[in-house]
């Protein structure tokens, strides 16, 4: 039956990605420009009450999983207060990261039975890692990864690929798989504000797959079963411990099976990655108006297929792209 949270499609948003903050520890070229993002006023930022109330409603009206993300959600000063309080509702919890502090988190991860992290690591390079984040955080990232295997947590490395700078790469990358229990996927480079999208830069899904072809040979490639509400289309290479995925919201989008809503740190309804349809969620918190109804108006209206660029020619027109934010103030 449908609710509050059911669009016009009849997609069901059951999964709830929040945004905690606008600042990052890293500087990624691709999810923002070389010279930042006008930083918003903290008074214009959900605090963490805020975002317990919003977080709240969501769940009672079947949001079943949220995760946190950014900017680098760890960077909140008061993120273990957040994540304490949100593991009071009955969701799962994950958080998308950088990885540079995770090691001060793991007590609290536990505690807060945070399971499912996600990691960015776009190379295994150093020289490059440092070019692209425009930081020097290689080796502390790529350790607190092992930290987190260690300890038990399911695990998925994001890797953005980006022609010419980390696609000869992919190799290795599945390489890791081997003898680590992780899922690493490869994501296709999307256009947002700032970040200097195109088409030249893509790797596509297919050709992900045909290097992979290539060097393990097509009988030892096995595609696994999608996720449900899937981002990624999953593989795994026979006899290894990890899996693979490929994140194709280019070439190949998944948003008929849509399940995702977001909430940004200025708390706006986002509800798509690519719509620069927002709804002010956090005023109407303020002005103690009831935010059921906002919601609903925000998720009804959404579109079919990437917020409106549902052809190539139009994922292609940076219009769209400066019409929306930068990745840096999404969250992913
Ligand atoms: P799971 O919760 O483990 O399924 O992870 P996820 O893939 O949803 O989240 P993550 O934050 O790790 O994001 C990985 C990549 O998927 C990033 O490039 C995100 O921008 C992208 N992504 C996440 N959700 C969506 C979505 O709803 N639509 C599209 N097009 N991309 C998404
Ligand atoms: N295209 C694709 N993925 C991106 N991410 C950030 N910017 C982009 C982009 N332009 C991914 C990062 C991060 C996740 C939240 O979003 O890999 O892990
Ligand atoms: Fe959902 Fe928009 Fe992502 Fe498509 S592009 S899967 S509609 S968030």
């Amino acid at each position: 039956e449908s609710n509050i949270l059911t669009d016009a499609l009849g997609r069901k948003h059951n999964y709830l990605r929040i945004s905690l903050t606008e600042k990052c520890n890293l500087r990624c070229t691709y999810c923002m420009p070389s010279e930042g993002v006008p930083l918003a006023p903290r008074k214009h930022l959900m605090d963490a009450n805020e975002i317990y109330e919003i977080a709240k409603v969501f769940a009672a009206n079947g949001v079943d999983k949220i995760r946190l993300t950014g900017g680098e959600p760890l960077v909140r000063k008061d993120f273990s207060d957040i994540i304490k309080r949100l593991s009071t509702l009955n969701v799962k919890l994950a958080v998308t990261t950088n990885g540079i502090l995770v090691d001060r988190f793991i007590e609290d991860f536990k505690t807060c039975g945070l399971n499912n992290i996600n990691v960015s690591l776009d190379t295994l390079n150093e020289d490059k890692f440092n070019h692209i984040t425009r930081r020097n955080q290689f080796t502390k990232v790529y350790n607190n990864i092992h930290l987190l295997i260690a300890n038990g947590f399911k695990v998925k490395l994001n890797i953005v690929l980006i022609k010419g700078f980390n696609d000869n790469e992919i190799i290795n990358f599945i390489k890791m798989t081997k003898d680590l229990p992780i899922s690493i996927r490869f994501i296709e480079f999307m256009p947002f504000d700032g970040n200097n999208w195109n088409k030249e830069k893509l790797v596509t899904q297919s050709e992900i797959l045909d290097q992979t072809t290539n060097h393990f040979g097509a009988n030892q490639l096995i595609k696994l079963e999608n996720e449900q509400n899937f981002t990624s289309r999953d593989y795994k290479i026979s006899g290894h411990k990890g899996e693979f995925g490929i994140i194709s919201s280019v070439s190949n989008p998944f948003c008929d099976g849509c399940n995702r809503i977001r909430l940004t740190a200025n708390g706006k309804i986002k509800n798509c990655l690519f719509s620069n349809n927002e709804t002010d969620v956090l005023t109407a918190l303020r002005n103690q108006e009831p935010i059921e109804s906002v919601i609903a108006k925000a998720i009804y209206k959404k579109l079919p297929v990437r917020g409106g660029m549902d052809s190539f020619e139009s994922l292609n027109n940076p219009k769209y792209h400066s019409n929306n934010r930068s990745m840096i103030t999404i969250g992913g």
